[in-house]
């Protein structure tokens, strides 16, 4: 118990990630697949996918990333927006989420009387896939972030991995070497938890 617990405290937002990573890529395919396969899903519908890049496809993908945001960042704000997008380059790797919502769309027709939760509980077992992996990175002593610049890449993301358009992107979550640890951040208990016996 204790060390699952260590591993839920270790976890954070690692933004200063870096390529000393002793696990191999086998390792962390493992995890991802593992937490991906047995992660609880709505009607067991499995709609989460997702994608793992590592080298040049990681470096592609940061690229693609800087290249949308530089259509629509102003010229004099793009520098640090650049600047952001080239630590999360520094990463070993890059996951990206998806729901498919093909999967969701047939469930919503099977199942009116319930049709507006799938897409919010499609979005809860993506969460749970996204919080499993950043956990378990831990075990290897790595960490991650958690990013969200869907909107302004999806279409650019579908056409370089030649994706169905019904892979909606949800998140994306670059991974590495810690390379400095993250300031320590104000979190509470107090009020959070009511315990009734
Ligand atoms: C649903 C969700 C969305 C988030 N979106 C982003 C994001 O787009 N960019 C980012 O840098 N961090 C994002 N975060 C990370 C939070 O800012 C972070 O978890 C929070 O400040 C607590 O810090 P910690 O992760 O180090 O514990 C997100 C976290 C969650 C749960």
């Amino acid at each position: 118990m204790s060390e699952y617990l260590h591993l839920i405290e270790k976890r954070r937002s690692n933004y200063d990630l870096g390529r000393n990573v002793t696990a191999t890529k086998e390792e962390i395919n493992e995890l991802i697949a593992t937490v991906v396969h047995h992660n609880p899903s709505s009607y067991n519908s499995q709609s989460t996918k997702v994608i793992v890049l590592y080298d040049l496809e990681h470096d592609d993908f940061w690229d693609l990333v800087s290249n949308q945001l530089e259509k629509i960042v102003a010229p004099e704000r793009f520098p640090a927006t650049k600047k952001k997008i080239e630590g999360f380059k520094k990463a070993f790797g890059t996951v990206l989420f998806f729901e498919d919502e093909s999967i969701t769309g047939d469930l919503v027709k099977k199942y009116p009387s319930y049709a507006q939760n799938f897409r919010i509980w499609a979005q809860q077992a993506n969460a749970m896939v996204q919080y499993g992996i950043w956990v378990g990175l831990g075990v290897m002593s790595l960490g991650g972030s958690l990013q969200h610049y869907n909107e302004v890449i999806e279409t650019a993301v579908w056409q370089a991995y030649d994706l169905d358009r019904s892979w909606r992107l949800i998140a994306q979550m670059p991974f590495g070497s810690i390379e400095s640890a993250p300031n320590e951040k104000a979190k509470k208990i107090e009020g959070r938890m009511i315990i009734k016996e």
